[in-house]
């Protein structure tokens, strides 16, 4: 099949790439840059430089690739501040609004059969009742003022993917990454937080974190070109586990001293309300449904033996 994925040179795009290709798929990949262009061909792919928020150009370039399937891998993650996550996400929420839609108007336009997005699965859950939550689950009705935004802008790709017309939409909601080349991968961001023992278990530790392999969350999305009904499913581990187990396992991992305990009231000044709600009510996510229907399991069935590899 022929395969247009936009946002080729990011953290999934990078395993992404030469997972399709050798799948036997006809792949193009986006990114601003011509020196990532570089790597997007090195990877086996053409290289499409575009700016994905420039509508006329994405129209222009998904229409001149004619591909069979689209996918949508555009984030704009950097550092996270908790307290103003609204404003961090700000580039991501439009890439998750805009982005979306000019890409599923230009998908539409040239015959696309199939459209694929990335979405995330953790915060944006319904913060009462089970602590694992399934794709029919409601998403958190009253969120944090602080990701107010960045919830609506999940809502919009959801449903506009999910909705959109003559196109299969698939949304795949990723749990937190880990591996090499994101924050929870080596030299990453969270990493060297923990190994300075600088990211302590607030309050009970009790909010529930679905995690998920990098390169396992990128096999679920070659999984989802090939296969699988259209709607949303959870691509995580098969463990969901509190702060107050995985954040002491990963900084023994990684050779850290023990993190620190803190009281909620305590850290609040500085995470805020959706910082502390973040390491204490968030739920963790089931994948049964990615495993049942796009024939899918990770290859670190737990975060337990991926930490290992993080050292
Ligand atoms: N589920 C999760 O936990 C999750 C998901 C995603 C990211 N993250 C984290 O976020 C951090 C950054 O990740 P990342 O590498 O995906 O982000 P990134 O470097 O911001 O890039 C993602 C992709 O989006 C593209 N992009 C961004 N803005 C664009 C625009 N206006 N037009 C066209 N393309 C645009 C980038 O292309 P360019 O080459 O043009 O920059 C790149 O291909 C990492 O720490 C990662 O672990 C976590």
């Amino acid at each position: 099949m022929r395969i247009f994925v936009a946002g080729a040179s990011g953290v999934i795009g990078r395993g992404l790439l030469p997972a399709l290709v050798k799948a036997g798929h006809d792949v193009a990949g986006t990114t601003r840059s011509s020196a990532k262009a570089e790597q997007v061909r090195l990877a086996g792919a053409e290289a499409v430089v575009v700016d994905a928020l420039d509508r006329e150009a994405v129209v222009e370039a998904v229409s001149r690739f004619r591909p069979d399937v689209v996918i949508h891998q555009l984030t704009a993650i950097g550092a996270t501040d908790f307290k103003k996550f609204d404003e961090s996400y700000a580039t991501t929420n439009r890439l998750r609004t805009e982005g979306v839609d000019y890409l599923v108007e230009a998908a539409q336009a040239a015959g696309v059969r199939r459209f694929i997005a990335q979405s995330f699965t953790g915060w944006p859950n319904a913060r009462t009742g089970g602590w694992v939550k399934d794709e029919d689950d409601p998403l958190d009705q009253h969120p944090a003022p602080a990701s107010v935004k960045s919830l609506e802008a999940i809502r919009h790709t959801e449903s506009a993917v999910t909705g959109a017309a003559d196109l299969e939409g698939v949304v795949l909601r990723y749990g937190v990454l880990y591996g090499p080349g994101t924050a929870f991968g080596p030299g990453g961001e969270m990493i060297e937080t923990v190994a300075k023992r600088k990211m302590p278990v607030v309050g009970g530790g009790t909010g529930v974190f679905s995690f998920v392999h990098v390169a396992d969350a990128a096999a679920a999305t070659v999984a989802a070109v090939e296969r699988g009904r259209p709607g949303i499913y959870n691509i995580v581990d098969d463990e969901p586990a509190p702060v107050t187990e995985w954040l002491p396992y990963l900084a023994e991992a990684i050779g850290a001293k023990r993190p620190a305990r803190v009281p909620a009231w305590l850290v609040k000044p500085m995470l805020g309300e959706f910082g502390v709600a973040t390491m204490t009510t968030t739920r963790g996510s089931s994948n049964a449904k990615a495993k049942r229907e796009l024939d899918w399991a990770p290859t670190y069935p737990s975060w337990k033996q991926g930490f290992r590899t993080l050292a």
